[in-house]
């Protein structure tokens, strides 16, 4: 990344913000973050004022503005991210996620970028059982966001061949760490669970807790980015997960551990359209890009659990 100049969508985001940290660390000449500030606000950018980052007020769902320089990468993270609001908002979920990549991608055109890396989703999978889920698995998603995802692939894989723009889609599995707000709707279990142990409220495990994740990272999800900007790899999609299955059970136990959290779990019924068993096959990953997380799931409950805590 020395010397190069980088856009990042959604950077205010909470996988943004760990990609910002970790680019700033490699000598980049310039980054531009381009944010509508939706999930975030400007003091999110403070602790990036003293670097080579420039924030752009600006919703990906509209043509990106112009920056009157070249441009070397883009890692495009903005989107709308929850699956249940997916449901409730396709339109809007199809302006932010499918309008905007393309916004997105005619940029690379104009600018010439080097390589796109870009979020997908292990929801393009819906609920297979074949896991762990590898790339040639079949792709059937079940919800509006897991099609946006899916459609993100596909018209990627169209301007690689009509345009030779040269991209990497990263099939996220459950990702987890500091920055991930627990106060939502939408919000992940994981960032749930320490919020609510850490306050000693019950916990709730929708199911009978042996449906089971592929839990990784954060800041392993922003070196992975980083692997896929820097790798040889011209086209394609990649699974990013640690390729080890958690069940909500096991999550619970370790998570009560960390907090000395010692109340019961409640259990309730499942959720509507929750999938049963979500793993990552990481072995293309690793084989075509030397790359896997470094963090287990306990090392970084704890990170998470300090973060917190301070
Ligand atoms: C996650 C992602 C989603 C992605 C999808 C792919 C998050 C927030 N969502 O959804 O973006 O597209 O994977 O399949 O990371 N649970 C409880 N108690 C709670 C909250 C949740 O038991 O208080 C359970 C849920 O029922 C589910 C599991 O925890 O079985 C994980 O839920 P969640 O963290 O919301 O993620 P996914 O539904 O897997």
């Amino acid at each position: 990344m020395t010397d190069k100049i980088i856009v990042i969508t959604g950077g205010l985001g909470f996988i943004g913000k760990h990609l910002i940290r970790e680019v700033v660390l490699t000598n980049p000449t310039k980054i531009y973050v381009i944010d509508d500030l939706s999930n975030s606000s400007e003091n999110d950018f403070e602790e990036f004022k003293e670097h080579p980052v420039e924030l752009i007020i600006h919703d990906v769902s509209t043509k990106l503005p112009d920056l009157n320089t070249s441009i070397d990468y883009i890692f495009h993270l903005a989107a709308l991210v929850s699956v249940p609001e997916s449901f409730e908002h396709p339109l809007r979920t199809h302006q932010v996620n499918e309008t905007g990549f393309i916004n997105v991608l005619e940029f690379c055109k104009v600018y010439n970028v080097k390589k796109l890396i870009y979020a997908s989703s292990c929801a393009v999978y819906g609920s297979s059982p074949n896991v762990p889920l590898a790339e040639s698995e079949r792709v059937v998603p079940e919800s509006p966001y897991g099609l946006t995802k899916l459609n993100n692939e596909y018209y990627a894989r169209f301007f690689h061949q009509a345009y030779g723009l040269e991209s990497i889609g990263l099939r996220f599995f459950n990702v987890f760490g500091p920055g991930q707000k627990p106060i939502s709707a939408y919000a992940g279990v994981i960032s749930i669970f320490m919020d609510r142990a850490k306050k000693d409220l019950e916990l709730t495990i929708y199911g009978n807790g042996e449906q089971f994740r592929d839990f990784i990272y954060v800041e392993d999800i922003a070196r992975a980015l980083i692997a896929a900007s820097e790798s040889q790899v011209k086209m394609g999609v990649y699974n990013v997960g640690t390729g080890k299955p958690t069940s909500l059970n096991d999550l619970f136990q370790t998570i009560a551990h960390i907090a000395a959290y010692k109340k019961a779990p409640i259990y309730a019924a499942p959720r509507l359209g929750d999938v049963e068993k979500s793993c990552a096959d990481v072995s293309r990953i690793e084989n075509d890009m030397n790359y896997s997380p470094t963090y287990s799931l306990e090392e970084g409950l704890l990170e998470l659990y300090k973060s917190i805590k301070n």
